[in-house]
Parts: C-alpha cells; structure tokens; sequence
C-alpha cells in the first residue's frame, strides 16, 4: 500500500517488437506526491516523452506497474477506466496540433465537459469561467478562434481544457518550450498557481534547467531510458550525484564552454563517468560559468 499520489514501479516502454524493438523506458521506479511539481529532464531522445506518454496511459507499458491513490491506472475496463484516465490529463509543446483551428475558444472548453456529462449548459458556462480564471485568460477570449490568440494564451486554453477533466496529476511535456522568456516566465507563476489552488500534482518536461530550478520540488534526471538521479530540486541543484546531471548543469548554466569542450563531449560519447566529472569540475570551475 503506497500513500502517493502515482506510483511507477518498473516501467518499460517499448517500440516495435522482434529485433527492431527499442526499449525507450528501462525498468522506471518513482512517486509523485500530492501537490508535488516533479520535472523530468535529460537530453533529447532519453526517453521522457515515452514516460510521460505512458503514465498518461497513451501509450501500453511493456511492463511494470502505475499505481494512482494506490489503484492500478489502465486497471480498470469500460466506465471505469474512462474515468481513471481522465485523472491524469496532458499538456503538449504545441497548442497549434491540439486546438481544433475551426472551434471557438468557449467550444473547445465545453466539449470536454459535454463528454464527461458535466451539467447543462449553465452550469458548464460557469464551469467554463471558472476555468479562465484560473489560466488567467479573458472572458471576451471564448468568442474567438486560436489563430486568434497568442503562443502563450493558446497554451493557456490548452491547459484549461486538460483542467476540465479535473485531473489529479497534469503532465506538462515541454508545453513552455515553444513561447518566449517572459511568456515562460508568467506560465511558471501560473503552474505554481494552480498546484497552490487545486491541490494537483503537475509533471513537468523540460530541457531548460533555469525553469526547473524556479518550478520544480523535485526533479528526475533521465539518460537512456534511466532514471540516473531522483530528488528535491534543491539538493540536486546544490550538488548533483550523478555525473550525467553535473553535465546537463553545466551545459545548462554556460552552453557555449560547454559545446565547445572537446574533453567533455569526448567524455560524454564514450560514457566514462569519470571523465566527464572531470571535464565538468573544471568547466565549473571557470569562473565566468559560475552564474
Ligand atoms: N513512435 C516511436 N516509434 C519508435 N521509436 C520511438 C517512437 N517515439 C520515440 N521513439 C524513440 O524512443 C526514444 C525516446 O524518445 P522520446 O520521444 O521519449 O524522447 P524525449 O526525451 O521526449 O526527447 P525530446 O527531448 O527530443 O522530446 C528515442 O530514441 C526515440 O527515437
Ligand atoms: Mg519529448
């Protein structure tokens, strides 16, 4: 019995079968807690949309086991499982691929909740109000179309309609990475906001290590498919275990010294942990990539 909120025991997410098959998830083990924000970071290819898919039940586990309020998700058949997917809701990079461009923004809100059987039509209108408010959007906004609206109100809609279903846990796969420093920055304020307000626990993606340190409690470093290091953001910001993680620090916190070293990158393709840590400890000890 577990008293988290999701619990991912030895998850495998696989691609294809036979020998073209591709392990993307080896063997993935964490919780989340009630109202907790986990980022999920690692390079690109490692393995965290995969992740996220599959918690999300988008995608069938190869194997292992994902517990919600301790109730296996993907368990369940028929109603019942309609409504367990429905407590873990995503949000994509793109608004554009998920917003129907022909609907009004009121009609993209109201149909998640004409399929859940939400109410009458006032009572999802208040519903839907509600919703804006909390993303922070104007009402005036429901008339229009997305092509209407900018990067980082589109984004908002969309987090708004993944809010309809009432989710338990919000998955956000690089929804900020497509919008500007400052739209990014309101965004953050506002995932904060809503945790503080709803009480759900959000898992975030994302490459960019500021914007983790600034919205995440904990953090989960992925390489190849691992989780290479677990825990609060605090801790693993102030000193990271993992080699893999000082790296993506480093890279994060001067990109240009980063790429341009050619012992770090030379340790990075051939896996030696200790020569990376070497390549990092002096790359962070050069005193202009101390931020
Ligand atoms: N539909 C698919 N079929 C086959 N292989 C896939 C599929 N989707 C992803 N992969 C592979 O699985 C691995 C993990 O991909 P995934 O998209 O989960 O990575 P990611 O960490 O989200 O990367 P990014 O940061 O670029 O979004 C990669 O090697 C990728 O090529
Ligand atoms: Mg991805």
């Amino acid at each position: 019995m577990t008293s988290a909120l999701l619990d991912v025991q030895d998850l495998d997410i696989v691609y294809g079968k036979g020998r073209g098959a591709h392990r993307a998830v080896k063997a993935a083990s964490f919780q989340i807690q009630r109202g907790e924000i986990l980022a999920v970071v690692g390079e690109s290819g490692c393995g965290k949309s995969s992740l996220a898919r599959g918690v999300a039940g988008i995608l069938q586990p190869a194997a292992g086991r994902i517990l919600l309020d301790g109730a296996p998700l993907g368990g369940a058949r028929g109603r019942a499982a309609s409504v367990a997917r429905r407590a873990v809701q995503m949000v994509f990079q793109d608004p554009d691929a998920s917003l129907n461009p022909n609907h009004t923004i009121g009609a993209i809100l109201d149909e998640p909740l004409i399929v859940t059987g939400f109410g009458d039509a006032a009572a999802r209108r208040a519903r839907i109000e509600e919703l804006m408010a909390l993303v922070r959007l104007d009402l005036a906004l429901l008339e229009r179309r997305p092509r209407a609206l900018s990067g980082g109100q589109k984004q908002r809609v969309a987090i708004a309609r993944a809010l309809a279903m009432s989710p338990r846990l919000l998955i956000a796969d690089e929804a900020l990475s497509a919008l500007d420093l400052t739209a990014q920055a309101r965004m953050a304020t506002l995932f904060h906001d809503i945790r503080d307000r709803l009480g759900i626990a959000i898992l975030f993606i994302s490459h960019d290590m500021r914007m983790v340190a600034q919205l995440a409690d904990t953090v989960c470093v992925i390489r190849d498919g691992e989780i290479v290091e677990h825990g609060p953001t605090r801790e693993i910001m102030a000193a990271p275990r993992s080699p893999y993680t000082r790296l993506l620090l480093a890279a994060a916190l001067d990109p240009k010294a980063a790429l341009g070293d050619p012992d770090l990158l030379d340790a990075l393709a051939s896996g030696e942990s200790e020569k990376a840590d070497m390549a990092v400890a002096r790359l962070l000890a050069r005193p202009e990539s101390v931020a």
